[in-house]
């Protein structure tokens, strides 16, 4: 007779190693390097022009006056702080802030947005295909498997010529089932800094409502472009023409409030009650995923945004922080006639043509540090940088 032998139970000991999360990874790297030249344009934050990444000065402010009146930190529930979200609304839906269809909710940053919105349509249509200009963002398909919805890519953006594959992405999304998924850039597109003209959104919002794709715009750089109505071109157009579209919003970059996490995500449907229904759905998962969203910087940024004057100062500080990611554009740009499409270009990244060897040399050779794919942080240099830098690419492009 034959004895059955259990299988061992699998331990924690069993799991299988898990490749570093790249970006997270650089950071590691460059503050483990000792050479004080150290240039580093990795992971994106803002810095200004001696390399500091301050907090702005009216956000000091407002978590100051947070701390002298903030009375409890009793739970808020599942859509965080909902006066936050209601301050956002005109800054983001614009025309459309008086939608009642839009509903809107709280979430930890962006990312937090982008798993929840992803969580939605995987609860709804988890046949759904998600089609994704590549290169994106290094988070989104991990986000995306683990909803486990099928990620298809297109090329987006060709990196000898610093332009967007326009007519790539069009027939992408032309062969998009209704149903699937477009995962567009709202503006300063990661990793490219290759936005989408007003044209090309027009085209894009058109094939979109037309195939019956379901549009999940990220938008986490909202006024590091060109401004914060004309980044959310995009956004708005398409809430023009669709009656379904998902949006994920960042404050973390435009209110410079990384660590804290502050963001929110944003449905339309048809019809008011459908979107109640959608939101529902949407609480029950933030609920399930982190209950609620961590209060600081919401509740700091709702200070500003309820109050005039505070608010009027957040646009001149915002509109400083975008105006020194455009010079250095424009002078990164002056360097060379090859990096010229870099002042076309919008938002913190550009993305080189150096192959990973030619970064992997800069990074050994010039202490420059910068993602394997050549994305670089352009405003990660302080002023007295950009000439080392631009030097140094430039010798990475004669090699
Ligand atoms: C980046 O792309 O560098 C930022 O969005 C930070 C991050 O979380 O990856």
């Amino acid at each position: 007779m034959l004895t059955q032998t259990k299988a061992k139970a699998r331990g924690l000991a069993d799991l299988p190693p898990v490749a570093s999360d790249s970006l997270l990874a650089l950071i590691a790297l460059c503050d483990a390097d000792p050479r004080p030249e150290k240039i580093d344009v990795g992971v994106g934050v803002f810095r200004d022009a001696v390399g500091n990444t301050p907090i702005l000065k009216v956000m000091k402010e407002a978590e100051q006056r947070l701390l002298d009146t903030q009375v409890t930190k009793a739970y808020l529930g599942s859509a965080g702080d909902k006066r936050f979200a209601e301050l956002l609304r005109p800054i983001l839906l614009g025309h459309h802030a008086g939608d009642k269809r839009i509903l809107g909710l709280q979430t930890p940053g962006g990312c937090g947005a982008l798993r929840l919105g992803f969580e939605l349509i995987a609860t709804v249509n988890p046949q759904a295909r998600v089609l994704v200009g590549t290169p994106t963002w290094p988070n989104h398909p991990p986000i995306i498997r683990s909803v486990r919805l099928q990620q298809i890519d297109y090329p987006y953006y060709e990196r000898g010529q610093g332009a967007i594959r326009f007519e790539d992405m069009i027939t992408a999304l032309e062969n998009g089932e209704p149903g699937d998924v477009a995962l567009l850039h709202g503006c300063c597109h990661n990793p490219t800094g290759a936005d989408l003209s007003e044209e090309q959104w027009r085209e894009v919002v058109r094939v979109v409502s037309e195939r019956g794709l379901l549009p999940l715009i990220d938008i986490a750089y909202q006024g590091f472009g060109r401004g914060l109505d004309e980044d959310a071109y995009g956004v708005r157009l398409m809430l023009d023409a669709c009656d379904e579209v998902i949006i994920a919003q960042s404050c973390d970059k435009n209110f410079s409030v990384y660590r804290d996490r502050v963001g929110s995500l944003w449905i339309k449907t048809a019809a008011v009650d459908s979107s109640k229904t959608a939101m529902a759905h949407v609480h029950q998962r933030a609920r399930e995923m982190w209950s609620m969203p961590p209060d600081h910087g919401a509740a700091a940024v709702h200070i500003i945004l309820d109050d005039e004057e505070l608010s009027a100062r957040w646009l001149v500080e915002l509109a400083a922080m975008r105006d020194r990611i455009n010079s250095v554009r424009q002078r990164i740009a002056a360097a060379d006639p090859r990096l010229t499409f870099i002042g076309r270009q919008f938002g913190m990244f550009s993305m080189l043509p150096l192959s990973k060897e030619q970064v992997l040399k800069l990074r050994h050779d010039d202490a420059i540090y910068m993602a394997d794919s050549g994305r670089f942080n352009v405003v990660g240099l302080g002023d007295d940088q950009i000439d080392r830098f631009t030097a140094a690419v430039i010798g990475a492009l004669n090699s």
